[in-house]
């Protein structure tokens, strides 16, 4: 009927525009598609406000016709949705996907066969949509002409790094007014409006398509930038397919951002099969901090690191201390002179001569820890995938069930030869490279592989459609406090939960003990920083990380002399554990502070009847009162509280720790003071 009055009006030539809305189950967020002026067109409304002004869609083409201009609404339909599911690790074991979904297709009316669909779903906490297109042309897109302009932009600020630059996510984030953004951001792009509504946007399910980057067109006005393929073009399609996700998170904290689970609602479910078994979350250490710091070498010679007998006594530590895995880094050839331009040198299966890489493994299988294994390209993602079908067969029989990867390069510069041979040099974010991610994941899942990712692309909820993707870097590491850069300052972490964390699991490697390893550079003199070229952080605020932070897998970074030497601290990292029947973001502010409880699953020795509360603060010391209402009800429980003490101070005494126990129920609220750039961190062990 609707669509016999449109042709109607168009025949008598009236111009007339359709708007069509779709609202979150709770009614809070209505977005809306037009056709207004017969540009395709969306906003979004929360709370009864304009949050998302007219924002155009479209894409334009190498040859095929441009979806801009002349299109009308043709078709709509509508359905909903209201189901649980169950994920095989993660911050939390069921997640709910309800939301409200709406198609509308945009028909061009000049050429009455160019259309395309605009997907929408509308969940209590956001909107994602995205473009499909069935039809049989081939599509080489130039462009993405998706807006992002947000109602207000005087009234916000915003979070955010650079985006497509030289070293890709490894950027310290800026808080600015959101006027003062520049250039081209990266996504997750978190937005706070003095009215307290926090959005962040972002990408989900980005598969054979670019990475998406927002670049900044005018006051509070952004468009999709989609990082370019070395032969220019955007993206390369044949035939039907559909784009990610584009997506606004919204809420009114910064809890309410990481309490989402949008994007994971909107990828396809595991593609993996039943048996998940062999994906294993879980802790670990590794020969890694000791190169870091220039105690050992990545490279073969003295200071090797990768030798078979430091690799023992590891793999003895680990399993005297019940860890799951040993990282070992440096094992293979390739890593000599400058390993950062070795991208075509690197073998992955030739251990250098001092690593008896059988005996290790078994060693490790006889003590019930596993080697993790390691594939560092330097961004050489050609000389990587040539040698894949030797690769994973090889780590895969000797009892490995997870690679950590490396792409260092400069984020423009992955090396990919063509189908002739010819050397292309591409973004991490573009068409190939994101393809080569997926491929790898993949490839790695017929070994019964897992894979955690650095300088990887952004996580975009991919690791629902594929759980082998265990974790991802993708952001400034614990690795930039290690004394060869500038270290992480004090907001950080509470920076990360509510911008980098939300697209998905970490592997930031927590969990450094000893600070006075170099004393000198780094900073400025203004800041004051200049002699502190080491962790920014407490002692306790080490322990925090491994429950404000989220990842199934996490390790114990420091060497493992300096856990020794702080019984007492490490005693948390061995009780914790990495996969949480729940999780609740309680408190927190963008970049100031955050305070998180999660309730372990119950897994081999864990009961799944302990709770665990983190908090973090920035360079503000800040005291905390936590209601400990989501304790389970009727339960007591000894609380371990490791906390700040009176005199900690991250610059001159770190190490300061208080570690107590009491007696608590739900009933009870606990009341902690973190120092400048503290934290705290508790186990609620079930009575
Ligand atoms: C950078 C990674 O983030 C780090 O963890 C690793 O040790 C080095 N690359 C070497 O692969
Ligand atoms: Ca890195």
């Amino acid at each position: 009927m609707k669509r016999l009055v449109l042709i109607l009006l168009c025949f008598i030539g009236y111009t007339h525009a359709t708007t069509i809305s779709v609202t979150s189950p709770d009614k809070r967020i209505v977005f809306s598609l037009t056709d207004e002026n017969t540009l395709a067109q969306y906003t979004i409304d929360y709370k009864k406000e304009r949050l998302v002004r007219h924002s155009k869609l479209g894409f334009t083409f190498e040859k095929a016709y441009p979806w801009y201009r002349d299109f009308e609404v043709t078709e709509v339909s509508r359905t909903s949705v209201d189901q649980t599911w169950e994920q095989p690790w993660g911050a939390k074991r069921f997640v709910r996907d309800h939301h409200n979904e709406l198609v509308v297709r945009f028909t061009n009316t000049q050429q009455k066969d160019v259309q395309f669909d605009v997907r929408v779903r509308v969940f209590n906490d956001g909107v994602g949509f995205r473009y499909e297109y069935d039809g049989s042309e081939n599509m080489n897109i130039t462009r993405e002409l998706t807006e992002f302009w947000f109602a207000d932009s005087h009234k916000a600020d915003a979070y955010w790094i650079p985006g497509q630059m030289r070293e890709r996510y490894e950027y310290l984030y800026r808080s600015t007014p959101m006027q003062q953004v520049e250039g081209v951001v990266h996504t997750p792009f978190t937005v706070v409006y003095d009215n307290g509504t926090h959005v962040a946007v972002h990408e989900a399910a980005l598969l054979d398509f670019a990475g998406m980057s927002l670049e900044k067109a005018q006051q509070g006005r952004f468009f999709a930038n989609l990082a370019p393929r070395s032969d220019g073009l955007a993206v390369v399609k044949q035939g039907a397919w559909t784009s990610p996700w584009r997506t606004y998170t919204i809420g009114d904290s910064a809890p309410d951002l990481a309490n989402s689970y949008l994007t994971l609602n909107l990828n396809e479910p595991n593609a993996l099969g039943d048996d998940l078994s062999w994906i294993e979350p879980g802790k670990y250490i590794g020969i890694w901090w000791c190169m870091h710091i220039d105690v050992c070498t990545w490279g073969s010679g003295d200071k090797h690191g990768a030798t078979t007998e430091r690799s023992l006594q590891y793999m003895d530590f680990a399993a005297k201390y019940g860890f799951d895995g040993v990282l070992i880094e440096g094992w293979n050839e390739g890593w000599d002179g400058n390993w950062i331009a070795n991208s075509e040198l690197f073998d992955f299966t030739k251990p250098y001569p001092d690593f008896d890489i059988n005996k290790v493994a078994q060693y490790a299988l006889d003590r019930g820890v596993r080697l993790i294994g390691h594939h560092e390209t330097s961004g050489g993602i050609t000389n990587y995938e040539i040698q894949w079908d030797k690769a994973f067969p090889y780590y895969e029989a000797l009892g490995v069930r997870q690679i950590k990867t490396g792409y260092v390069a400069h984020g423009q510069n992955l090396k990919r030869k063509d189908e002739s041979g010819i050397m292309r040099y591409e973004f991490t974010d573009s068409q190939h490279v994101i393809n080569h991610m997926t491929r790898n994941i993949q490839k790695a899942a017929k070994h019964k592989i897992s894979i955690n990712k650095h300088e990887s692309v952004k996580q975009t909820g991919l690791h629902r459609t594929y759980p082998n993707w265990i974790a991802t870097e993708s952001a400034r590491g614990q690795e930039y406090n290690a004394g060869w850069s500038t270290p992480n300052p004090p907001e950080h972490e509470a920076m990360l939960i509510f911008t980098r964390m939300l697209a998905g699991p970490m592997d930031y490697t927590p969990g450094i003990f000893d600070f006075d390893f170099v004393r000198t550079g780094g900073g400025t003199e203004e800041d004051g920083l200049h002699n502190y070229r080491r962790p920014h952080s407490t002692l306790a605020k080490q322990l925090a990380q491994y429950v404000v932070f989220y990842s199934p897998i996490q390790m114990a970074a420091d060497i493992p002399e300096n856990y020794l030497e702080k019984p007492e601290a490490f005693q948390f990292i061995l009780d914790v554990p990495t996969d949480w029947e729940d999780s609740i973001v309680l408190q927190g502010d963008v970049a100031d502070f955050a305070v998180t409880a999660r309730k372990e699953k119950q897994h081999r020795h864990y009961s799944g009847k302990d709770w665990y509360l983190g908090g973090v603060t920035d360079e503000n010391a800040r005291t905390v009162s936590v209601p400990l209402e989501f304790l389970d009800r009727g339960q007591r429980y000894e609380a371990h509280i490791y906390r700040d003490a009176k005199d900690t101070d991250w610059r001159e005494n770190p190490y300061g720790l208080i570690v107590e126990k009491k007696t608590v129920s739900a009933k009870d609220t606990l009341t902690i003071r973190m120092a400048e750039s503290g934290g705290f961190a508790v186990r609620f062990k079930a009575l």
